[in-house]
């Protein structure tokens, strides 16, 4: 069992949590994720490690489906069944010198530890940080502790420019030069960042979090295609360099469960209200 010792609500639908889990914390490094199960009965939920201690590792989590929820009703000072981890490879450091992070929404979060990475080798990092409004933006004071310009963007035009993260992505590209960008958030977002960028010469990586059951490289779950070859994001990534990226098969796969899901919550959430 693994205690809760923070929690910290980042808006109506995000939350932030620190878990004692020494093991996993001494192994962590940027990129990596874990599997948590809230209960003996749990679905297995792929969260990256954000940050992390001697002692303990940070999550943050969108309460998107039944498995989200219940962990969202756990409290500082409550156990998770299982904290598994650190799982995936971690994040692949490139030798450049300037890099353009492009957080979307939740996105913001497996994007810190590598972005906060570069910036620790002395890599030049700017940021473009978006989201449907001002409260989604995630972590912005943590990302001014180590980036030299943010630039946001919000779907309402409550904070930044009004529009998406590529726009304003575009516009950066008239006056400045990156050697990579590392772009994550909803799937569509990655594909349209990468055509983007292809037109500006600037390579991309992304973090990929398709459906996870295992976490370990055998139930072929979280298969994705790069370069007509089948890799496993739990194994083979999270992280990939974007360009072979089959984006359109991702977005097929990733609503698979959709009405599964949904049923789920409706059985199980709607029952308790
Ligand atoms: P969201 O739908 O609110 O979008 C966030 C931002 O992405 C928007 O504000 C916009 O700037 C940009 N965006 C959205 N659609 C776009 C488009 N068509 N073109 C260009 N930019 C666009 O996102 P959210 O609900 O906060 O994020 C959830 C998504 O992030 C989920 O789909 C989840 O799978 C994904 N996610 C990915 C990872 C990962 O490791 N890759 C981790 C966590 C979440
Ligand atoms: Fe099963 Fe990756 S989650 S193979």
């Amino acid at each position: 069992m693994y205690e809760i010792t923070e929690k910290k609500i980042l808006n109506q639908d995000v939350e932030w949590m620190r878990i004692k889990a020494p093991f996993v914390a001494k192994n962590a490094k940027p990129g990596n994720f874990l599997i948590v199960r809230v209960d003996e009965f749990g679905e297995r939920i792929p969260l990256t490690i954000v940050t992390h201690d001697e002692m303990s590792v940070t999550i943050i989590y969108q309460k998107l489906g039944y498995s989200t929820q219940l962990l969202s009703e756990k409290q500082a000072g409550d156990f998770l069944f299982d904290v598994v981890g650190p799982l995936g490879l971690p994040s692949h450091i490139r030798d450049v010198k300037t890099v353009l992070g492009i957080a979307g929404g939740v996105g913001a979060a497996p994007l810190f530890p590598q972005l906060k990475e570069y910036a620790r080798r002395g890599v030049i990092v700017d940021l473009i940080i978006g989201g449907r409004t001002k409260d989604h933006l995630l972590l912005v004071d943590e990302y001014q502790e180590f980036c030299r310009n943010i630039y946001f963007a919000t779907d309402d035009g409550s904070c930044g420019q009004k529009g998406f993260v590529t726009q304003v992505a575009e516009q950066l590209y008239q006056e400045h030069t990156y050697d990579l960008a590392i772009a994550i958030g909803p799937l569509i977002m990655m594909k349209n960042t990468v055509l983007l960028n292809k037109k500006y010469n600037v390579l991309t990586d992304v973090s990929l979090n398709p459906i996870m059951i295992d976490g370990t490289g055998m139930c072929g779950n979280c298969r994705v295609t790069i370069n007509g070859k089948t890799k496993f994001a739990c194994v083979d990534g999270p992280d990939f360099p974007a360009e072979g990226i089959d984006f359109d098969e991702l977005m097929v796969r990733q609503n698979y469960y959709k009405e599964e899901e949904n049923h789920i919550c409706r059985l199980k959430l709607g029952a308790r209200k």
